[in-house]
């Protein structure tokens, strides 16, 4: 099934349709690497610490015009090729009704930790098909504002990955190996599977209101994956990642012809779908199954080099990163090194957008980020 974006998505007006994020995401390599960075929005920007003072981060998330404006801020200081949806993975559940915080330097703690069947049957009680487009008020209109400011630069948005959800929901909070989370996998697969759909629904909601709203890809952040096997991935988390990433697979635009083309393309050329990309964190054993959940781009962590992520993916899919966040802090020749390393290797893909293996650290100084901008759009393939 195909869903079509109305005619001022930004994909189907043009703006945003021809951009080296959206084209190399779709696998078509670009003259010069698109490049953004992961947790761009936030810390290490001291007009992001100024806006923030005096309000909570879930606040700031569902305040559409702070939201917009902690978007657009890295955009105009480091002249990226994309704007990243500044929110966070568990806002969705927050709108939904979960009491749940963010906890500064710690992360998401939620008050009633999902540790039972009974715990899952409590969260699941809330039907994600029930909770009505007004429950994503705030981030459609955050998402508007943004895109007006934006122009031709895309936005992406994106949400949890059911796994990455799960692991804080059973903790309560942040853990080291998400060994609850696990534990209840194997202990009771019917209450972890029902756990997964809920989360993959309400992260697959969350991201569909983005994209419809104005969005131009979207990313799935499944950040704690890399804890898992194999076999565990493909058999208890897969599944529910697909389910996320189906509330988007449907949506498409026509591709806008230039007035003076020729002879009609034939109909493949025509429709596109959104660009999705997934993300984690430590999956080198998992970026095919990563993939094969229904992802257009593979995002790899600093842990193994692109050319072997390539390979393992079949050198078929284009990949976005991995330049490693400790090198932001090393001297500029250490680190122009290693930026230009990771472009040689992502050739070895069909396409690359250049982004970091993990978020920026706070304590980065945002002036090497430009650089580190202006040293990926001047270096060109061959
Ligand atoms: O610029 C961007 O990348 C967009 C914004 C973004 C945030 N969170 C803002 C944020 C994105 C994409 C996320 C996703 C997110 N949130 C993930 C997946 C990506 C990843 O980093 O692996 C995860 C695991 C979370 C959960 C979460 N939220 C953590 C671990 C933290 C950090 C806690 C801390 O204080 O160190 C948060 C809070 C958070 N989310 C901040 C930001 C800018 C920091 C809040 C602050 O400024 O006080």
């Amino acid at each position: 099934m195909v869903t079509s974006l109305g005619p001022e998505h930004p994909l189907s007006s043009g703006r945003t349709a021809s951009s080296r994020l959206v084209r190399a995401y779709q696998g078509e390599r670009q003259e010069v690497t698109p490049v953004w960075f992961m947790r761009q929005a936030g810390r290490s920007l001291p007009e992001y610490r100024e806006l923030r003072v005096g309000t909570r981060m879930l606040d700031a998330c569902l305040d559409p015009a702070m939201a917009s404006e902690i978007t657009l801020q890295p955009v105009r200081r480091h002249k990226v090729d994309a704007g990243i949806f500044f929110s966070d993975i568990v806002v969705p559940l927050k709108l939904a009704g979960v009491a749940v915080e963010i906890v500064p330097g710690k992360g998401p703690v939620f008050e009633q930790p999902v540790r039972t069947a009974a715990d899952v049957d409590r969260l699941t009680a809330i039907d994600p098909a029930s909770l009505g487009d007004e429950v994503f008020a705030p981030i459609q209109e955050a998402v508007r504002l943004t895109i007006a400011e934006l122009g031709e630069t895309p936005l992406i948005g994106f949400a949890g990955a059911p796994f990455t959800l799960a692991a804080y929901l059973v903790e309560g909070g942040p853990s080291k190996d998400h060994i609850r989370a696990r534990t209840l996998m194997h202990a009771d697969p019917e209450a972890w599977a029902r756990l997964m759909a809920w989360t993959a629904d309400i992260s697959g909601a969350f991201l569909r209101a983005q994209v419809l709203s104005g969005a131009s890809a979207a990313q799935l952040f499944d950040s704690w994956a890399g804890s898992l096997s194999l076999h565990d991935y493909t058999t208890h988390v897969a599944p529910a990642s697909a389910r996320a990433l189906s509330h988007v697979r449907d949506l498409a635009y026509e591709v806008p012809q230039p007035a003076s083309a020729g002879a009609e393309p034939p109909i493949d050329e025509l429709v596109r779908n959104v660009p999705l990309v997934h993300f984690g964190v430590g999956t080198g054993e998992l970026l095919k199954a990563m993939h094969e959940v229904g992802a257009d781009t593979v995002g790899v962590d600093y842990r193994i080099p692109l050319d072997e992520a390539s390979r393992r993916l079949g050198h078929v899919v284009p990949v976005q990163g991995n330049v490693d966040p400790a090198m932001l802090d090393a001297p500029w020749a250490v680190l122009e090194a290693h930026v230009r390393d990771v472009l040689d290797r992502g050739r070895e893909a069909p396409a690359h957008v250049l982004n970091l293996g993990h978020g920026v650290p706070p304590e980065t100084d945002p002036t090497v980020l430009t650089r580190v901008v202006e040293l990926v759009h001047g270096w060109r393939p061959e």
